[in-house]
């Protein structure tokens, strides 16, 4: 769909009542995932004929939405998620911010939503961070996490692309995705729902995926396990990823095994610096299919060495335990391996301004 170039002009407004000084640090004790957020976000408004319009920096505040706003009805939607980090010399630094400033354009075009010019969608970030930047908490593991996202605000029930949005920038405060932590986590394997099939949405970021996750990752809760990870729509024999994150298999070899993108998987930026970090280690990675019978195998012949699941939010997880109907089975005793770690430590200390960024991968 067309959009405006010019780069647009943005509203400063701050918010004339933010969280009190005390209240925020004292927050910061104890962060979670995605329950705490900052005084401000970031709000451009696009309309049939006129584009992309109001950029605006305002107090976080809810929006008079109308009930028949198509959003609410065909879940026009898509978002995105990226982090703020604190550097320990004093920087509040973004990770390939581009990455997802280019994803969300795709997702855009899937969902048939008009494009953001990327430079429009970085400044909506990069001024949100600048007004609460002092939300970015420092302690290790800890995150300014933001949510851009995109939604149809017309108000109309026909079914067609609506000729109206509300882009918004949201940021949150957080620490670990997992309640354990550093823990491995454990996996279900759903038997009965898929995530996404061929020609579907499985490469967007769109919420309509998640909603379609949660029944499969109540399945998993119920079955004591941390996340779901879903097998291909087709034979139902191919792992594709978790609820909200990518999956990698470590072989004995010393080779990384991860399924490969193929429009039913979401293009995960973190999968794509772990990809590109190890390659550099002159590590194997093939990404091909891999099914949950070799899964299977691997793990019970001891081929399989390490698992990790990896994504914005949860960054990298060992997997330690895989849960099925008929059984359960171990990888690497259950504990976070060698190259899980490294890898994951690679990414860290360059997220973080501690490593060398030789990829030009801070912002
Ligand atoms: C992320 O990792 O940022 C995600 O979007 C996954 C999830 C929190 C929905």
């Amino acid at each position: 769909m067309p959009s405006n170039s010019a780069p647009l002009s943005f509203d400063i407004k701050p918010n004339t009542n933010p969280m009190p000084e005390t209240d925020r640090l004292a927050a910061f004790e104890n962060l979670g995932f995605g329950t705490l957020f900052t005084d401000h976000m970031a709000v451009i408004r696009w309309s049939e004929g006129k584009g992309w319009h109001s950029a605006e920096i305002t107090a976080r505040a809810p929006f008079p939405i109308d009930p028949a706003a198509s959003v609410l009805h065909y879940a026009q939607e898509i978002f995105e998620g990226m982090k703020a980090y604190r550097t320990a010399d004093g920087r509040a630094v973004l990770f390939r911010p581009e990455e997802n400033a280019r994803r969300f354009n795709e997702s855009a075009r899937r969902m048939a939503m008009p494009d953001l010019p990327e430079a429009d969608f970085l400044a909506a970030v990069e001024k949100l961070v600048a007004i609460d930047a002092k939300w970015i908490p420092k302690a290790e593991g800890s995150s300014l996490y933001l949510r851009p996202f995109m939604f149809a605000s017309e108000t109309f029930l026909g079914v067609r692309p609506s000729k109206e949005y509300i882009f918004c920038v949201i940021a949150s405060p957080v620490g670990p995705y997992f309640k354990g932590g550093a823990k491995p986590v454990s996996i279900w394997v759903s038997q009965d729902y898929t995530r996404a099939a061929p020609g579907g949405t499985g490469a967007a970021k769109c919420g309509g995926n998640y909603a379609a996750s949660l029944v499969a990752q109540a399945e998993a809760y119920a079955k004591g396990c941390d996340q779901v990870v879903f097998l291909d729509a087709a034979e139902h024999k191919w792992v594709e990823e978790l609820g909200g994150m990518n999956v990698f298999f470590v072989m004995e070899d010393g080779s990384i095994v991860t399924p490969p993108l193929g429009g039913t998987i979401l293009p995960g930026i973190t999968r794509k610096s772990l990809i590109a970090l190890a390659r550099e280690e002159g590590v194997t990675v093939n990404e091909k299919p891999y099914s949950f019978d070799e899964w299977k195998a691997d793990a019970a012949s001891g081929r399989l060495k390490e698992a990790f699941a990896c994504g914005t939010a949860a960054v990298v997880a060992a997997i330690g335990t895989v849960k099925y109907p008929q059984g359960e089975f171990q990888i690497g005793g259950g504990e976070t391996g060698p190259l899980t770690t490294r890898l994951r430590d690679a990414l860290v200390g360059i997220q973080r301004g501690q490593s060398n960024d030789r990829h030009g991968w801070i912002h």
